[in-house]
C-alpha cells in the first residue's frame, strides 16, 4: 500500500537527467511520473527502462504531482512553463534547465500559482543522485526536501536568477580557463614543450591541474558546438552588469574551434589528436606560416 505522505515527483522531459535522477529516487521510495506525449521513441525508452509512472496527457501529470522537475532542452523551457499554465497546480515547481535567469523568469511568469525554484546542475548528471544542484528563489527550501531521499541540493539564495546565474559564472570561468588552455597549449605542443608546460602550471595550479586540464580540452572538443551557444547567454547574461572582455573572446574561440575540427564523434583518447586536427586545418591556410618543432 502506498504510503500516506508519498512524495510524487513528476518529470517535464524524460531524457538524461530525468532518467539519472528517477531511478535513485524510485529506489528511495518517491513516486516518480512523467507524460510522454510527442515525445521521441528515445524517451519512451528511457521512460520504460527507468520504469516511471507515464500518464497519458500533461494535465494528468501537473495534477498528481507536489513537484515538477522541468528537464526540457533549455530552448524549450519557456514553452513547457506555458504549457503547464496558471491552472491548478499549486505545488514546487523547479527549472533545472540550463539557461539565463532572464529566461527562468519568463518560463515563471506562466506559473501563476505555483512554488517557483530556480535550480541548476552543477556538473554532469552521469554523477547520479548525488550530483551537486543549487536552487534560488523563495520556495527552495521546499525543493531541497529531496535531500532525505539522496540528492544534493543547496539553496543558495531567496531570489530567482541567483542559482541559473551562478551556474553561467561559473561557466565563464571553466570555459574561459578551457579557451586559454588551448590557447597556450597547442603552440606549445607546436614547439614541442606541452607536456613541459603543463608540468610548471601544474606547480602553480596545484595538484591534479594537469589531469583536469587534458579532460577539460577533450570535452572542449567534443562538445565545442554546446559550448560556443552557451557562452552566447553568458555574453548577454555578463553584459547586463559590465563589459565582458573575456567572454565573448571565448565564445569566438569556441566557435573558431568547431570550425578547425569539426563536430568529433567521440572524446579523442589524447589531447594531442586534436591538436593534429587544429594542425591540418591551419596549415591549409594560404597564409599559414610554418613554425615549430612538431611539425
Ligand atoms: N545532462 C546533464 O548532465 C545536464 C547537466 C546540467 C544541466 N542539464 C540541463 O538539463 C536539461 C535536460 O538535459 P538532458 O541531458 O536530460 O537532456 P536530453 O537528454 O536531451 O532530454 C531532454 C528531454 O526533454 C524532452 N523535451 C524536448 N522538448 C520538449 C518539450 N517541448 N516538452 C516536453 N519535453 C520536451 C525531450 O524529448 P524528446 O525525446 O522528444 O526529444 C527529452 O525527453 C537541459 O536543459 C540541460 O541543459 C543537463
Amino acid at each position: 500500500m502506498a504510503q500516506r505522505n508519498q512524495i510524487k515527483l513528476g518529470f517535464l522531459g524524460f531524457g538524461e537527467v530525468a532518467s539519472t535522477l528517477s531511478e535513485g529516487l524510485l529506489s528511495r521510495g518517491v513516486q516518480v511520473s512523467t507524460c510522454l506525449e510527442g515525445r521521441s521513441q528515445r524517451s519512451v525508452e528511457l521512460a520504460k527502462s527507468t520504469g516511471v509512472d507515464v500518464f497519458d496527457s500533461l494535465t494528468e501529470l501537473v495534477e498528481s504531482s507536489d513537484i515538477l522537475l522541468s528537464v526540457v532542452v533549455p530552448a524549450e523551457g519557456v514553452s513547457v512553463a506555458a504549457k503547464v499554465g496558471g491552472g491548478g497546480f499549486d505545488g514546487v515547481y523547479v527549472d533545472l534547465n540550463n539557461v539565463s535567469p532572464g529566461t527562468v523568469k519568463e518560463a515563471f511568469s506562466h506559473i501563476t500559482n505555483g512554488k517557483t525554484v530556480d535550480g541548476a546542475i552543477m556538473g554532469g548528471i552521469k554523477n547520479g543522485l548525488g550530483t551537486p544542484i543549487i536552487a534560488s528563489g523563495e520556495f527552495a527550501a521546499d525543493f531541497a526536501e529531496l535531500n532525505q531521499y539522496g540528492m544534493n541540493i543547496e539553496v543558495i539564495g531567496t531570489e530567482p536568477g541567483q542559482a541559473s546565474g551562478l551556474k553561467m559564472l561559473r561557466s565563464a570561468y571553466t570555459k574561459g580557463v578551457s579557451a586559454l588552455l588551448f590557447e597556450t597549449l597547442y603552440p606549445a605542443y607546436k614547439m614541442g614543450v606541452d607536456e613541459v608546460l603543463l608540468r610548471y602550471l601544474n606547480q602553480t595550479e596545484g595538484p591534479h591541474f594537469k589531469e583536469a586540464s587534458i579532460s577539460r580540452l577533450k570535452s572542449s572538443a567534443l562538445h565545442a558546438q554546446r559550448r560556443a551557444q552557451e557562452m552566447s547567454e553568458v555574453h548577454q547574461f555578463l553584459s547586463q552588469y559590465e563589459d565582458p572582455v573575456i567572454t565573448p573572446a571565448t565564445e569566438e574561440f569556441f566557435h573558431n574551434l568547431l570550425d578547425k575540427i569539426g563536430q568529433i564523434p567521440e572524446k579523442p583518447a589524447d589531447y594531442r589528436e586534436i591538436f593534429d586536427k587544429i594542425d591540418e586545418k591551419m596549415t591549409r591556410r594560404p597564409d599559414f606560416q610554418k613554425v615549430g618543432i612538431n611539425k
